[in-house]
């Protein structure tokens, strides 16, 4: 298999860069504002590049500006581009939200071509429209045309092969993109571990465009190696920085032959007790806070809380934060007054 050079160049495009090519991945339910800031603000300087926003679907009307800065939240410290990600398939709409992006504080207008759910693929929207090159390409050429702001587009590797990858990436080229997003994973293959990455070598080698990686990058020497095996320009994390929100930060450790952090059961119930504030201040009401808290810690049973997982059913069904974290012998470790307005959420 050839192999590439392990390069970590930062991406500079017309009116975008991304300083390094680290991105963190939009997930719906997951990467909301509190999600986002607490890890571009939390995260070293040089660790993370950019972000975007969950998928905001649009159907035939365009979103109105407000729903596009309820989406990007407030505007982080850290300077990282955030873009909003839009999903749909009615040129018009599309364009006309991508125009409204530029009113906005959003760095760039990304499009979703991969979300698997059934609802937006029978509707023709998402991963739907890569069995269709030509009305992909189309409608990132209206979009292109309308969008003040530079445009990146985020696909699957195919619905249920990956024979039109190549077609795909052609049209979007074409179209006006400036950088595309591939998951090396088709629609059908959902989550499945591995991703394929030696569809991101057809990627690089299809396109003059820059290729972000994405798909199973779990551990920092992942990034070498997805770096080394495919040639991608850059790299997207996604369920991993939810499990290890440090992530980004051992990365970058990493590629400076640093010692990487190595956070211990104080520190993730320091990051979750931070995140539920976060959300708490952002309007969540205590009950969604507590349920994404849930989600967190459930990710992190994975790796970081590991030791925990006994303790873990039993927190599930605890109505309130506090007895969240008492349930799961964390409580000791979570600061008194713990908010939003403290230096580092790490
Ligand atoms: C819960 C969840 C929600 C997601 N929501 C989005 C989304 O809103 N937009 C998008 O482009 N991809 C979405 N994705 C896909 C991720 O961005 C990413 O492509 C996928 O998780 C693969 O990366 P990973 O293996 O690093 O997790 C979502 C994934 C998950 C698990």
């Amino acid at each position: 298999m050839t192999s590439f050079s392990f390069d970590f160049s930062d991406i500079h495009l017309p009116g975008l860069s991304f300083r390094p090519p680290v991105l963190l991945a939009p997930m719906e339910g997951i990467t909301d504002p509190s999600f986002r800031r607490l890890i571009l603000d939390g995260s070293e300087s040089g660790a993370i590049g950019g972000a975007c926003t969950e998928f905001l679907r649009v159907t035939q009307q365009p979103l109105k500006t407000e729903v596009l800065h309820r989406a990007l939240g407030r505007r982080p410290q850290s300077q990282v581009p955030v873009g909003v990600q839009l999903m749909g398939n009615d040129p018009w709409a599309m364009a006309e939200t991508a125009r409204r992006a530029a009113d906005t504080e959003a760095a760039f207008v990304d499009l979703n071509f991969g979300c698997p759910a059934p609802r937006v693929f029978q509707h023709g929207a998402g991963s739907a429209l890569l069995d269709r090159p030509s009305d992909l390409a189309r409608l990132v050429e209206a979009i292109v045309t309308a969008s003040p702001l530079p445009v990146t587009v985020k696909i699957r590797s195919g619905v249920n092969d990956d024979r039109l990858l190549e077609t795909v990436l052609a049209g979007i080229e074409a179209a006006g993109a400036c950088l595309v997003t591939v998951h090396a994973r088709l629609k059908i293959e959902s989550y499945q571990m591995p991703a394929k990455w030696r569809r991101l070598a057809r990627a690089v080698a299809a396109t003059n465009l820059p290729i972000i990686g994405n798909g199973g990058l779990e551990r920092p020497e992942d990034l070498e190696a997805m770096g080394r095996a495919t040639g991608v320009a850059g790299f997207m994390i996604g369920r991993a920085a939810l499990r290890n929100p440090w992530i980004f930060d051992q990365s970058l450790a990493y590629r400076q032959n640093r010692s990487q952090p190595q956070p211990d059961l104080a520190d993730h119930a320091r990051w979750l007790a931070r995140y539920a504030s976060a959300m708490e201040n952002s309007g969540a009401s205590p009950r969604q806070a507590l349920g994404r808290l849930k989600q967190a810690a459930r990710y992190q049973s994975a790796q970081g809380l590991a030791e925990l997982a006994d303790r873990l059913p039993t927190a599930m069904r605890c109505q309130d934060r506090d007895d969240f974290f008492r349930t799961l012998g964390l409580w000791e470790a979570v600061p008194s007054g713990e908010g939003e307005g403290r230096d580092s959420p790490h």
